[in-house]
């Protein structure tokens, strides 16, 4: 039985195709990819072709919003996404998760856990999905790992050495909020603040408020340092999500089309 819908004759074959034009997926063009240092042995980096696309930014900075949001358009554009982030490997991320909840590691020692859930993540999600074409979205990467190090005066050399595993992605976006908008947006969404993202372990102060701000400008100014070595894409984070989301996803069409 035909249904109301079926009984209309078909569109004429030029709207379909100004349908597809419309819609016709942008593929990335191919620019080389490249290891920070040694990298992971054996592996042909021609071959990986899709895009890794990092969102650095503090606690509370806006990351997760922004990256629902560039999720949505990129799937909307026709391309496969996923998404990494700490503590998120299945190799040590639950070990790590209850390490977080004493304070009795060393700082080597929580280094060394977070490089591993790292290492983890490129080896087994990160790196394969780039070789299927993915667009590899990364809620933080290696540079707050060395910069939450290097506020612990750890030495830069040789975490630059550690990270040296780590694959140079294809852009790497810094959301820069100030303190006072961070506290704020800390506090609409959790209600608290994090004892370790507080700095608290660094006996800046007593008072969890005075140290948040303390040691959010202590990674501001770890951040700048690695900015200049790293080059990160510096974004106003104190604007809308709009606002943000709109320079992001300008940023993004460039690299896609090579610019
Ligand atoms: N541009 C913005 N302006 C005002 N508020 C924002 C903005 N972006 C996000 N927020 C709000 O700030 C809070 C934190 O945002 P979000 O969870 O995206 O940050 P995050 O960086 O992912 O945080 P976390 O470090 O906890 O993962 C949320 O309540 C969110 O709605
Ligand atoms: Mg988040």
């Amino acid at each position: 039985m035909p249904t109301p819908e079926n009984t209309h004759p078909s569109p004429p074959p030029q709207i379909h195709l100004k349908r597809n034009a419309r819609r016709r997926i942008r593929v990335p063009i191919h620019t080389p990819k490249r290891f920070y240092g040694f990298g992971i042995p054996g592996l042909d980096v021609n071959k990986l072709v899709g895009k890794l696309i990092v969102v650095e930014g503090a606690d509370g900075s806006g990351r997760s919003t922004q990256l629902a949001r560039l999720v949505e358009w990129l799937e909307g554009c026709g391309h496969a996404t996923i998404q990494v982030g700490l503590k998120l490997s299945t190799l040590v991320s639950e070990e790590l998760e209850k390490a977080k909840e004493g304070n009795v590691l060393s700082h080597t020692t929580m280094s060394l856990f977070y490089a591993t859930d790292f290492a983890d993540q490129l080896e087994n999600i990160i790196l394969p999905a780039l070789r299927a074409g993915y667009m590899v979205l990364a809620d933080r990467y290696i540079y707050t790992l060395m910069a939450r190090d290097m506020a612990r005066d750890m030495d830069e050399a040789w975490l630059r050495n550690l990270y040296g595993i780590a694959l140079v992605p294809d852009t790497v976006f810094y959301l820069n909020v100030s303190a006072e908008q961070l506290v704020q947006r800390n506090f609409a969404k959790n209600q608290t603040l994090d004892y370790w993202e507080s700095g608290m372990d660094l006996g800046l102060s007593r008072d969890w408020f005075d140290s948040f701000v303390k040691y959010q400008a202590l990674m501001a100014a770890q951040f700048k340092r690695l900015q200049t070595s790293y080059g990160f894409t510096m974004v106003d984070g104190n604007r809308s999500p709009d606002a943000i989301n709109a320079d992001l996803r300008r940023k993004i069409e460039q690299l896609l089309i090579g610019k």
